[in-house]
């Protein structure tokens, strides 16, 4: 797709001032302006063409977990947009521990421009992003991800063209991840299975939601029958950031569920492998499947850059 660069989105954008805690806050069209943003934004920075339209503005990033790609592509974001971005550690701010989550949000509302939280309890960013009257993004929660679906599906759409009936299959555990994919998918009009070990699916409100934007994924527990026929199959860690202790345990659980080449072999001869990363080769997918030349994992890490650039252009301005 070959993006117009002189086909700016007009000002006061319309996202102007909005969060984006789940992306289920946006409409197909809304959904689908960030993508084209995103890709207007990723051909400027590949042309070494200067776009700075957030001089002056200052992002609060706020960390309760560990990061590499979400820290180092909102920092660098920001600073390519023409801003600056502001680094607090766990030890810094400890959100709900040293001041109520609204007290946090009140506060850096009064020093900033927009505030990026990646934190345990959605319900905490809930909280702090509604009393921030300034954009606040969700880098992470226990249960959402939005920003990386935004670049899991422009990550898509770069390789198939278009998003409407690409069937993409997510395989392992339901979490965060594949809550967000769920949401992108439904606004998007890409066809969502989700195989997981029983106990281990999408929580069900995640579910009703999708299916209000657009359309609920298709559940099963069978890997094989999901990834039958995809274009792209999609798996994450088996434990989350804050699982560690049942780390061990989930091993022996969702061993049927690694990618492996045999799994791979089962979708389009055309299919694409696809992980949020960071990665455990061996347990959830192969070295040979994530090294192979159908994974586009690194494109993927590369587009939360480009993704993020359009989102915060468009909540900012
Ligand atoms: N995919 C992702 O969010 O990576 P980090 O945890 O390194 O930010
Ligand atoms: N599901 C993973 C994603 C990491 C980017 C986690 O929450 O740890």
């Amino acid at each position: 797709m070959i993006p117009d660069l002189q086909n700016v989105p007009p000002a006061p954008s319309p996202l102007s001032g909005r969060d984006c805690l789940t992306l289920g806050e946006f409409t197909a069209g809304e959904m689908s302006l960030i993508l084209d943003e995103a890709v207007r934004i990723k051909t400027l920075q590949k042309s070494r063409i200067p776009y700075r339209p957030l001089r002056g503005r200052t992002l609060a990033m706020v960390f309760q977990k560990p990061s590499n790609r979400t820290r180092v592509s909102f920092e660098v974001g920001m600073y390519q947009l023409g801003g600056h971005a502001l680094h607090l550690s766990p030890e810094e701010i400890q959100i709900g521990k040293r001041e109520t989550p609204s007290d946090t949000g009140r506060v850096l509302a009064r020093y900033i421009d927009a505030i990026m939280v990646r934190t345990f309890d959605h319900g905490d960013l809930e909280e702090l992003a509604g009393a921030a009257d300034v954009p606040v993004v969700n880098g992470l929660s226990d249960t959402h991800h939005p920003c990386q679906a935004l670049a899991d599906l422009m990550t898509v759409r770069e390789e198939f063209g278009t998003l409407e009936g690409a069937k993409i299959a997510y395989v392992g555990d339901g979490n965060n991840v594949a809550h967000s994919l769920a949401i992108a998918c439904a606004l998007t009009g890409a066809e969502l299975t989700i195989a997981y070990p029983e106990g281990h699916g999408p929580e069900g409100e995640i579910f009703d939601l999708a299916g209000s934007l657009g359309a609920s994924p298709r559940l099963t527990e069978d890997p094989g029958e999901a990834v039958r026929g995809a274009r792209v199959v999609y798996t994450d860690v088996w434990a989350s950031m804050g699982q560690e202790t049942e780390a061990e345990e989930r091993k022996e659980t969702f061993a049927p569920y690694q990618v492996d080449e045999g799994l791979m072999d089962l979708a389009a001869e055309d299919a694409i492998f696809l992980h949020c990363l960071p990665a455990h080769r061996g347990e959830e997918v192969t070295a040979g499947v994530i090294d192979g030349l159908r994974s586009r994992v690194f494109d993927q890490a590369e587009n939360r850059l480009h993704a993020q650039k359009a989102l915060l252009y468009l909540l900012m301005s």
